[in-house]
């Protein structure tokens, strides 16, 4: 088989075989196809589009390029939640605890944080002590003992995928659905977990733009996730604004741990609700209206916050930190930012939000800059709310001084403040399954 004849017969709107597609993900991973043939042919596929089958066949052989994660002894019980991306999401710090507190069986591997999107190992890493690293018995071991455990990607999961999404980015072929899907679901195939909830967001702060944009992509995911045998739903979710009032890595997990201790309102709580109720009513085959009132339960009796209590302690964290939030290492600096008009706010944009925080030091604008866990931003104001002149619309927090003045100038482009007051748009556009 030549790569030539693969990359002519897709840029000439072809269906690959099988054969083909596994050729080209073996040779790639293996570095027996050179970048260029393979950028043509991530290229042709961008404007050919795929099949479902290729995209399936594509989705397993990536899934399979590298180490997989055995489940097996879970059965049905075992829970993964995917997040597309976005500003704010502290969803699974939430969702894990309630879920496993529930009887599913989560053992979750998360990502770090990149541009202006948060990662959750980054934000656990906040809590002193915590090991994000275990070996494969410890992570497997806590989950049969506790129901959970969340560390980050370890091993040589889906190299396939790191190859081809490093040639993706620098070659304009990351938009691409079929390849978007294959990315993101071998990641989650690989991962091991017989029920998947992806969480698809849409909106300023996410990677899709438009609610038809997002449906198109979870309808897809979702139906390559069946195809390779996984019980898959995906809900999308609102990123026009960032989720929740804080964005950073010790705020979110303050902010998560008061949920879990009864905050029990607002957008952070009720797409954590939606998102975990998902999940138990796979894990437990009920329908999903008992499984909400079952994870209200959870989170209104403490259940839910004990869960989370045990797992950060069985990964060496200091619970300490759970309970008394106050032990938390405050920011050095802090800054109101203040409406500079009266009116509604109109628009939070969670993107530009999401590149303040880094700016403050609370993410990375590249793999090895250094995170300050304690730097952030803290919304008080968001979209819908009326504002006086004057009135704090956020507070920055920083151990960079010097920062402080292009945050705020970020944050200042960011809210819209007009004389109407805007529609509200819902925290969830719909639920694929
Ligand atoms: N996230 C991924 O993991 N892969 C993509 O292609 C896009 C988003």
């Amino acid at each position: 088989m030549r790569m030539y004849d693969v990359i002519r017969k897709k840029r000439d709107g072809g269906e690959l075989s099988d054969a083909e597609i596994a050729f080209f993900v073996d040779g790639f991973t293996k570095g027996e196809i050179p970048d260029y043939q393979a950028s043509a042919l991530l290229m042709a596929i961008f404007f050919r589009g795929m099949t479902e089958r290729e995209t399936v066949t594509l989705t397993d052989n990536m899934a399979k390029s590298g180490d997989t994660v055995d489940l097996s002894r879970f059965g049905m019980l075992s829970a993964d939640k995917h997040s597309t991306g976005g500003v704010g999401d502290k969803t699974t710090l939430i969702v894990a605890p309630v879920v496993a507190s529930l009887g599913g069986r989560m053992a979750k591997m998360s990502g770090r944080g990149l541009g202006h999107t948060g990662g959750t190992v980054d934000k656990l890493e906040s809590i002193p002590g915590y090991r994000t690293s275990l070996s494969p018995d410890e992570f497997l071991g806590q989950v049969e003992k506790i129901g959970l455990s969340v560390i980050g990607q370890s091993g040589n999961l889906t190299p396939a995928d790191k190859k081809l999404y490093a040639l993706r980015d620098v070659t304009a072929t990351v938009d691409s659905i079929p390849l978007i899907t294959s990315s993101i679901m071998s990641k989650k195939l690989a991962a091991g977990s017989h029920n998947i909830v992806l969480d698809v967001k849409v909106g300023s702060g996410a990677f899709m733009k438009t609610p038809e944009d997002a449906e198109t992509l979870a309808r897809e995911m979702v139906k390559i996730g069946k195809g390779c045998g996984r019980n898959v739903r995906a809900v999308l979710s609102n990123m026009d604004v960032p989720l929740g009032s804080a964005v950073g890595n010790s705020l979110e997990v303050i902010e998560a741990a008061n949920i879990l201790k009864g905050a029990d309102s607002g957008d952070l709580y009720e797409v954590s609700v939606i998102l975990s109720a998902q999940l138990v009513s796979m894990v437990r085959g009920v329908s999903v209206e008992e499984a909400e009132r079952a994870v209200r339960e959870a989170i209104r009796s403490g259940a839910a916050f004990a869960k989370m209590k045990e797992w950060v302690s069985s990964q060496g964290g200091d619970v300490g930190y759970l309970d008394d939030t106050d032990l938390f290492p405050a920011a050095k600096y802090r800054k109101d930012v203040t409406a500079p008009r009266g009116g509604y706010i109109f628009s939070t944009d969670a993107e530009k939000i999401g590149e303040a925080s880094v700016v403050l030091g609370a993410g990375r604008a590249s793999k090895e800059d250094a995170i300050d866990h304690a730097a952030g931003i803290l919304i008080k104001k968001k979209t819908g709310d009326r504002v006086e002149k004057g009135d704090v619309i956020c507070t920055l927090l920083t151990n960079d001084e010097s920062s402080l003045a292009d945050a705020e100038k970020e944050v200042l482009s960011a809210v819209g403040i007009g004389d109407e007051k805007p529609d509200n748009k819902p925290l969830v556009f719909g639920i694929i399954s």
